[in-house]
């Protein structure tokens, strides 16, 4: 099943394939989104979850208090509903 990401503060909507990451399928439908090792080390593809869940195959290395805010990375997530996910700060 596809899911549907909303990316702010721009408002960009990209769909995410079954068995695609957030990450692939952003840069698959030409979005200009952070990213630099897609292998959840170095942190370029960070983003907090607005509404939504996903499942990682590997846990990132995030803290519960960071997991509570919704951060998440975007190479190694695979979205389990539709997202609004966000680089802004609020
Ligand atoms: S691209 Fe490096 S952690 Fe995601």
């Amino acid at each position: 099943m596809t899911k549907r990401v909303v990316l702010k503060p721009q408002n960009l909507e990209f769909i995410v394939e079954e068995g695609q990451t957030v990450l692939e399928a952003a840069l698959n439908q030409n979005l200009a989104f952070p990213h630099r090792c897609m292998v959840g080390a170095c942190a370029s593809c960070l983003c907090r979850i607005e509404s939504g869940a996903v499942d990682y195959d590997l846990e990132p290395l995030l803290t519960e208090k960071e997991k509570q805010q919704g951060w998440m990375f975007s190479c190694l997530a695979y979205p389990k509903s539709d997202l609004v996910i966000t680089f802004g700060d609020e």
